[in-house]
């Protein structure tokens, strides 16, 4: 990972160096802002209204006043100065609720901080890795369906993945399996897909949303309902969805394997497929 040399900040570019925040910016102070990420693949953002539409309604949920319509203006600028114009890249998209003396309270006339970078990324065709995950208690806050900025409990959570050597953390409450760190969870039993649904305790992942149109397209059964802990024995199969994991398989959760050396389940394998064709 590299440091962007340009940097967009609230309607400016400048050299990512000479990018500066006040320290009592919100986004600093309390985490008060939310963030995006999105690729570019040929050209093109890869689910880029979907995309922005969750920022739009992250935004709602929090009561941060900006229109994304803005950002349909201002990305193709910071592109065009990072020389990213149609080079596959990962934009990412912060905006906090900006700066005022830090109490919890918020001046109504306060203005949001915007700030975008761009960095070239070339995503694999199919991601290749028999992702091996650990499980923990999902001990985050009970709004995960808002993609904040103040991460630490992911940060966290993934720590110990990277300390234990695996790829994720996969995570539960109340007996039952969310999501992990920086992705969506989903299983496959008895020839069906299953995935947490979209309520306060995950983020409503775009490539979940993708995910499960594929299913559909497929004629593979897909259930939203959540996978609980005691059922893991009874597993067939399970991966992982993001904006750069795509679609991951998981081999190993903690000591249970689903499959030994380069194997993966017949549907993980299928969707993987069908998910490069989108692109
Ligand atoms: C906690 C969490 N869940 C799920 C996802 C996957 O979301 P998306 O597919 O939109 O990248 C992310 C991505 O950052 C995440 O942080």
């Amino acid at each position: 990972m590299s440091y962007p040399d340009k940097v967009y900040l609230n309607g400016q570019i400048v050299d990512s160096a000479e990018a500066k925040i006040s320290v009592f910016n919100r986004g600093f102070i309390f985490g008060d802002g939310l963030y995006e990420v999105m690729v570019q693949i040929n050209g093109i953002f890869f689910y880029e209204k979907e995309h922005l539409a969750r920022l739009q309604s992250g935004l709602h949920k929090v009561n941060i006043d900006f229109d994304v319509a803005i950002l349909n203006n201002e990305i193709p600028k910071l592109l065009h100065a990072a020389q990213l114009t149609d080079v596959d890249c990962m934009l990412y998209i912060q905006i906090t609720r900006g700066v005022a003396p830090r109490q919890h309270s918020f001046p109504s006339n306060i203005k949001p901080t915007v700030m975008i970078y761009a960095v070239p990324k070339v995503l694999p065709e199919i991601n290749l890795v028999n992702a091996h995950v650990i499980i923990r208690k999902d001990f985050r806050w009970s709004r995960c369906d808002i993609k904040m900025t103040s991460l630490l409990g992911n940060v966290m959570l993934n720590e110990e993945a990277m300390q234990h050597d695996c790829y994720e953390t996969i995570l539960h409450r109340n007996g039952v399996f969310t999501e992990a760190s920086h992705s969506n969870l989903f299983f496959v039993k008895d020839g069906a897909v299953y995935t947490h649904p979209a309520d306060e305790h995950i983020l409503n992942g775009i490539t979940r949303i993708v995910v499960i149109e594929l299913c559909h397209l497929l004629g593979i059964k897909i259930i939203e309902k959540a996978i609980k802990v005691a059922e893991i024995d009874s597993i067939d199969e399970a991966f992982l969805t993001g904006t750069s994991t795509q679609i991951a398989a998981i081999q190993n959760i903690d000591d249970h394997q689903l499959y030994s050396g380069n194997k993966k389940g017949p549907i993980t394998k299928r969707l993987q497929e069908a998910f490069l064709k989108l692109k």
